[in-house]
């Protein structure tokens, strides 16, 4: 089973995905926790080239090929191995958030980004945990994380709420395989809620 978990910067989403990680493993399952941009050596080396730097630094249209070329790298590595051999994979971000970052951020990119996904990625998770939450209280929390991948926060809180809003409707797009849920509580209570989401999928 791939899940991916998606959602603002700061809404909480590697926090869930280590604790459901964790929770799996003591139930006796394989898990393979990974995330993007990055989860594979030459993936993570891209990871650099896109968090670093001015926020100006590539075009949206670079970032999408940047972003999707180390989806590929990732995918063919470390995903796709893994679900071969029947284990778990969680993955913190995965197409949606190029759906979001380069679909959305810097004018509507997201034929573009639909096209090469379809062309070089070609594979959707079977669910998708969205945890949604207020812009302000994200970026506070990215914000004292203080570390130098800061290009997506810098560009300010405007572009979280239009993400924001861009996730829910992408929710509403891909329903089937969408799990909204409320990340302005407690970690343990949100992480209550992504295992039930995720037990009724495996037993399905
Ligand atoms: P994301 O991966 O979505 O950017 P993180 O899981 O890294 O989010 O969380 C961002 C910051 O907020 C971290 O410092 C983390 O410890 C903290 N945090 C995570 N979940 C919660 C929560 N439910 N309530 C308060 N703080 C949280
Ligand atoms: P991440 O490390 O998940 O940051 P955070 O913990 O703050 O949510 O992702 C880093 C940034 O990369 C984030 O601002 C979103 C951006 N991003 C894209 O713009 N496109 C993508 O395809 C992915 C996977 C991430």
């Amino acid at each position: 089973m791939f899940i991916s978990f998606e959602g603002i910067d700061g809404s909480g989403k590697s926090t869930q995905a280590r604790m459901l990680a964790e929770t799996l493993r003591d139930a006796g399952r394989e898990v393979v926790l990974t995330r993007e941009p990055g989860g594979s050596p030459g993936a993570e080396e891209i990871r650099r080239l896109v968090l670093e730097g001015d926020p100006d630094r590539w075009s949206a249209e670079t970032e999408i090929l940047l972003f999707t070329a180390a989806r590929r790298d990732h995918l063919e590595r470390v995903i796709e191995p893994a679900l071969a051999a029947g284990k778990v994979v969680i993955c913190d971000r995965f197409a949606d958030s190029t759906r979001m970052y380069q679909g959305l951020s810097r004018g509507d990119l997201r034929a573009v980004v639909d096209q090469l996904h379809a062309l070089m990625i070609g594979r959707e998770p079977d669910l998708t945990v969205l945890i949604d939450i207020d812009p302000a209280v994200g970026l506070s929390r990215a914000k004292g994380r203080q570390g130098t991948e800061e290009r997506f926060e810098d560009f300010g809180v405007g572009l979280q709420e239009k993400m924001r809003a861009g996730f829910l409707s992408l929710a509403e797009e891909f329903a089937p395989r969408f799990r909204v849920i409320d990340g302005a509580r407690e970690a343990d209570a949100i992480a209550a809620d992504v295992l039930r989401a995720v037990q009724a999928e495996l037993q399905s």
